[in-house]
């Protein structure tokens, strides 16, 4: 199988889209504060590739933004003067909120360093959560409209207990024996049981994506939760699915936005394979690393097309079929969670998409939610 790269691991650093001039240097930031303005900007700064993050100040050594600068690799000060003198910014953005703060930068920042403070930092930051709230609707809303293919798969599902809870009732208007009364009503207990199943995970599915704080998910968990998902959407009865789960493999987030991610990803491959292949399932920790693979037999993606699957709107669809922000969503709700999302593809051969996330130093499974 030829891979492309080992694995193009999709940063929007690497999305040739985002650097409008490759000659210039990226901006050197440097932000002062780990409180929740630069713990916000961090997050979403890092992710720009034109922009090299060279360094976070705070004096609070468990401020959360010095904790998140460390699993992205971000220098860390407790002094705002050895983060100014040994990294040189080209920008310095201040979200202390203390006013003295920028009596003290100017007296640092060598000449053409550009300080950002007071309001204008609060408006940078008030944009990024703008953002992230755009993200949060827009993922809610490729949710609901991929929700509508389901429409056949609930049709068919519920009809089955439908018609058997129909058959029985038609049996006991000529029943006479008690005993058979008593069987046959526990079996249309039991069809009702299976029709309430369906409603509730699809009704807990469509809901907006809770706005609780991220915790430990079971992963194994919530990929057999999306495969339940999947089925309504595409036709799982010629796929052969193989599970390699690793036991016991957690990682941190949102269990209702990694529902999606599975969902999502399970429902590209199947579709990829026209309904008959393989579908492999794989979880694996180890090494400070958290991996999920989900691999398809189906069609594969074109080399020219790889760095393009993850743009907003992009699909090969027919008009009408596909949103083409699948991936995209993915891709954010990926990054929030401090992974990245690699794909490996031959065309007529298969795709696999792999996610790979930091393992959780204090993660135990015990704890992690289905
Ligand atoms: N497993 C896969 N195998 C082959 N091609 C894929 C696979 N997953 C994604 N793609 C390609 O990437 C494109 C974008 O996928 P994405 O999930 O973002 O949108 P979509 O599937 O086209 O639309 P929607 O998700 O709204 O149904 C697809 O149209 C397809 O060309
Ligand atoms: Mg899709």
């Amino acid at each position: 199988m030829t891979t492309i790269s080992p694995t193009l691991s999709h940063r929007p650093a690497e999305n040739q889209g985002d650097n409008p001039s490759p000659l210039l240097p990226p901006m050197r930031l440097a932000i002062i504060g780990g409180g929740r303005g630069g713990t916000a900007l961090l997050d979403a700064l890092h992710q720009i590739g034109t922009i090299a993050i060279i360094g976070i100040a705070d004096k609070n050594p468990s401020a959360p933004g010095l904790r998140r600068a460390q699993e992205l690799h971000v220098p860390i000060y407790d002094q705002v003067s050895d983060l100014i003198t040994h990294q040189q910014p080209s920008l310095v953005l201040d979200v202390t909120g203390d006013p003295t703060m920028r009596s003290v930068l100017q007296e640092l920042v060598p000449p053409g360093t550009d300080i950002v403070d007071g309001q204008t930092s609060r408006l940078l930051w008030l944009l990024i959560q703008h953002e992230t709230t755009l993200q949060t609707e827009l993922l809610h809303a490729e949710k609901l409209a991929g929700i509508g293919s389901f429409a056949a798969g609930i049709a068919h599902d519920i009809n089955n207990p439908l018609q058997l809870i129909l058959g029985l009732a038609e049996n006991l208007t000529d029943e006479t024996d008690l005993e058979a009364v008593h069987l046959q009503a526990k079996d249309i207990i039991e069809a009702v049981k299976r029709t309430t199943a369906i409603c509730r995970d699809l009704t807990s599915y469509s809901r907006r994506a809770s706005l609780r704080p991220d915790g430990l998910i079971s992963v194994n968990g919530k990929l057999d939760e999306a495969l339940k998902i999947a089925r309504y959407a595409v036709a799982l009865q010629d796929i052969e699915i193989r599970k390699h789960y690793q036991p016991d493999v957690v990682v941190k987030g949102n269990p209702d936005q990694l529902l999606h991610v599975f969902v999502n990803l399970i429902t590209n491959a199947v579709q990829a394979m026209e309904h008959r292949g393989t579908l492999t399932l794989e979880t694996a920790s180890g090494s400070g690393t958290t991996q999920v693979r989900v691999s398809d037999t189906g069609s594969g993606i074109a080399p020219e097309l790889l760095n393009r699957i993850f743009d907003p709107f992009f699909t090969t669809k027919p008009p009408g079929k596909g949103t083409g922000l699948g991936l995209y969503n993915i891709k954010n709700v990926i990054h929030h969670m401090h992974g990245t999302i690699g794909v490996d593809s031959q065309v007529g051969h298969g795709s696999t998409f792999t996610l790979t996330f930091p393992e959780d130093p204090g993660q135990d499974p015990e704890r992690a939610r289905p």
